[in-house]
Parts: structure tokens; C-alpha cells; sequence
């Protein structure tokens, strides 16, 4: 019988769990065994798994996290992993894999598939960075968190008279920003794709208390970063992960004393974090992990091997990881140029 491993890579977001339950229901009427690595690529590295049943997958379609769970475990990183990984695979008797991850976890599959490992892949980041596809499950809901906290900053603001600074994820793409701060009315969004001036910052603000408003909102990517030091993130530690990122988090703080320094504005900021990853996913992020994997189980039986589950328009495709990890997909100028249409 045909055995599929599946893993969840990378930093978890809601979806995970509806992917898993299509892989199993799908696998399961094509006559598939199918089994669960725990924690990522740690889990064929150390041969950490279960056999996943209808009942193990029955109620977790709208639970956030993954019932695999996952890590940031580059196999790569240290040849006597890399080794275990292969004698594992070997021992397990796996046919195929499915990676569930972003940029890293799909890399560790491009590579494992480029050395003739039968593996496929499906995008999952709430950063929405991934190439290939136009959409990765886990951003909607993302949005949809921020877009609330958005809202409920909004009239604190106003009760105040405050600017209220809110740091969003998003390490390379200001996706989550970009998208949030259009369905918040934000009035400046700051991504790491455009390295910001404090100076015109402040002006846009000013204009807009100068009309008449004396509150503001400003959404900050936590990977933007100042044009005097442009690409230099600011790091909550100095930690670097497996596969060489550090951590971000705290630029808003900086943004925010600034403003209230250059602006003589009370500011408050608010640190979003991990509030943006958890939980349940939206609607449509359950729909879309479903249809990518029931797509992944129908990439195996396809044998496209080295491909990945992607959304084009409205229509589920298969695309080479090659390609879906080539370059990162960052916020397009024409979107960012609809946000700016409501700066200051
Ligand atoms: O990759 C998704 C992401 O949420 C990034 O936006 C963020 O920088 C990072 O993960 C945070 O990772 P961790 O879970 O290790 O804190």
C-alpha cells in the first residue's frame, strides 16, 4: 500500500490542521496510507510519528495550531541529520512526503526532491511572501485579526487623541501591513519593502491633525526598517534560527517614540506577536488548506513530484518549488499605491 508521509514546517498558522484532515480524507478513499512526522523535519530526523486515521484528523478542521506540531529544524544544517532523514525515510518505508510549510520547510523539500526524493509541497505562511502562488493559507486570517485590532485601537485613539503605532508581522513582505491597514483605514503603513523617512512620516501625520483629526494610526511591518539603515531590521534577540533568521520584533516602539518626539503627539503602541497566528482560521483559509490538500494527495497519485499546490486566480495549480522558492513575493507597487491613496 501506498505510505505518504506529512509535516508541518516552519512557524505554525491557522490552517494547518484543515490540510492535514483533506490529506487524510483524500488519502484515504485513494487507498493511501498516511503518516504524520512530529515537529517538522525534526520528526523524520529523530523518526518521530503516528499513523494518521479518520479519527485522528475527525474535529480539527477549524483548530488553529497543528496537531503534528512543528519546528524550525533545518535537516541540512548537520550531516549526521541529513543522514538520519534518509535512513528514516528508507526504514519507514515512506512513498511520498508532503511539506507543509514556507520559504524554509519547501527549500528542505526542493533539495530533498533535486537528490530524487518523492516529495511535494503545500504554501503555508501567514507572511503571504511565498512565490508561485497568489495566495498561502494562514494570511487571511492573519488580516482579519489585525484588521480588529485595527479597529478597536481606533476609537481608543479618538477617545485619547492619541497616535496608536500597531506592529504587525511580516519579516521580509509587508503583506499582513499592506492588507490590514487598507481594511482598518490605517493612516501610514510602514513595510519592509520601502524603507521609511521618520521626517515624512510626521508630516503625513501633522496634515492629518492639521484637518482636523487628532488621532492616527500607523500599522508598522515588524520588518520594515529606517532609510538610514535600510535592510537592518530590529531584532527582539540576537537568537538565530536553523536557518539564519533572527527574531524580529520592537521596531514600532522606535516609530513610536519618534513621533511622539518630532510630533509632540501622545503615542501609544501595540506589539501584535503570536495573537496574529493563532486561534481559528478564517473561512476562506479553511477552504483553501482543504482544496490544497486535497490537491497535494492528487499531486502523489499524479507522481509530480518536486511541485507544489498553488493558488492561480481562482483555480488550484501545480507549480515547481523551484520556482515557488526562487525569489519572495513582496507586496507589488499598485497595491501599496491603493494604501497610500489614504495616507495623512
Ligand atoms: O514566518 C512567519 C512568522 O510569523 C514571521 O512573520 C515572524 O517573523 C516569525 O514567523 C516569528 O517566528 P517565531 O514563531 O519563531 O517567533
Amino acid at each position: 500500500m501506498t505510505k505518504i508521509g506529512v509535516l508541518t514546517g516552519g512557524g505554525d498558522c491557522p490552517g494547518l490542521n484543515a490540510v492535514i484532515r483533506a490529506v487524510v480524507r483524500r488519502a484515504e478513499q485513494l487507498g493511501y496510507d498516511v503518516m504524520g512526522l512530529k515537529g517538522g523535519w525534526r520528526g523524520l530526523i529523530d523518526r518521530k510519528h503516528e499513523k494518521l486515521t479518520l479519527d485522528s484528523v475527525s474535529g480539527i478542521l477549524p483548530r488553529g495550531g497543528t496537531i503534528l506540531g512543528t519546528s524550525r529544524t533545518n535537516p541540512f544544517k548537520r550531516p549526521e541529520h541529513e543522514e538520519a532523514l534518509y535512513r528514516n525515510w528508507k526504514d519507514l518505508s515512506l512513498d511520498a512526503l508532503i511539506a507543509i510549510g514556507g520559504e524554509d520547510t519547501l527549500g528542505v523539500a526542493r533539495r530533498l526532491h533535486e537528490k530524487g526524493y518523492r516529495v511535494v509541497g503545500v504554501p503555508k505562511t501567514i507572511d503571504n511572501d511565498l512565490g508561485g502562488t497568489d495566495v498561502t493559507f494562514g494570511f487571511d486570517t492573519a488580516v482579519a485579526i489585525a484588521t480588529e485590532a485595527i479597529d478597536r485601537l481606533h476609537t481608543t485613539a479618538e477617545a485619547h487623541n492619541r497616535v496608536m503605532v500597531v506592529e504587525v508581522m511580516g519579516r521580509h513582505a509587508g503583506w499582513i501591513a499592506t492588507y490590514s491597514g487598507i481594511a482598518g483605514g490605517a493612516d501610514v503603513i510602514l513595510i519592509p519593502e520601502r524603507p521609511f523617512d521618520l521626517d515624512e512620516v510626521c508630516t503625513l501625520i501633522k496634515r492629518r491633525h492639521a484637518r482636523g483629526k487628532n488621532f492616527s494610526i500607523v500599522v508598522v511591518a515588524e520588518g520594515a526598517t529606517p532609510k538610514e539603515a535600510p535592510g537592518q531590521a530590529t531584532a527582539a534577540s540576537r537568537e538565530v534560527d536553523a536557518f539564519g533568521h533572527v527574531r524580529l520584533g520592537g521596531v514600532g516602539n522606535y516609530v513610536g517614540e519618534e513621533i511622539e518626539k518630532r510630533t509632540g503627539y501622545e503615542t501609544r503602541v501595540t506589539i501584535l506577536g503570536h495573537v496574529q497566528r493563532g486561534g481559528t482560521p478564517t473561512a476562506y483559509d479553511r477552504i483553501l488548506a482543504t482544496r490544497y490538500g486535497v490537491h497535494a494527495v492528487e499531486m502523489v497519485q499524479r507522481g509530480e513530484w518536486g511541485m507544489m499546490a498553488a493558488l492561480r486566480g481562482n483555480q488550484i495549480v501545480s507549480v515547481p518549488l523551484s520556482e515557488a522558492t526562487a525569489a519572495l513575493k513582496l507586496v507589488d507597487p499598485e497595491t501599496f499605491r491603493i494604501a497610500e491613496v489614504f495616507f495623512g
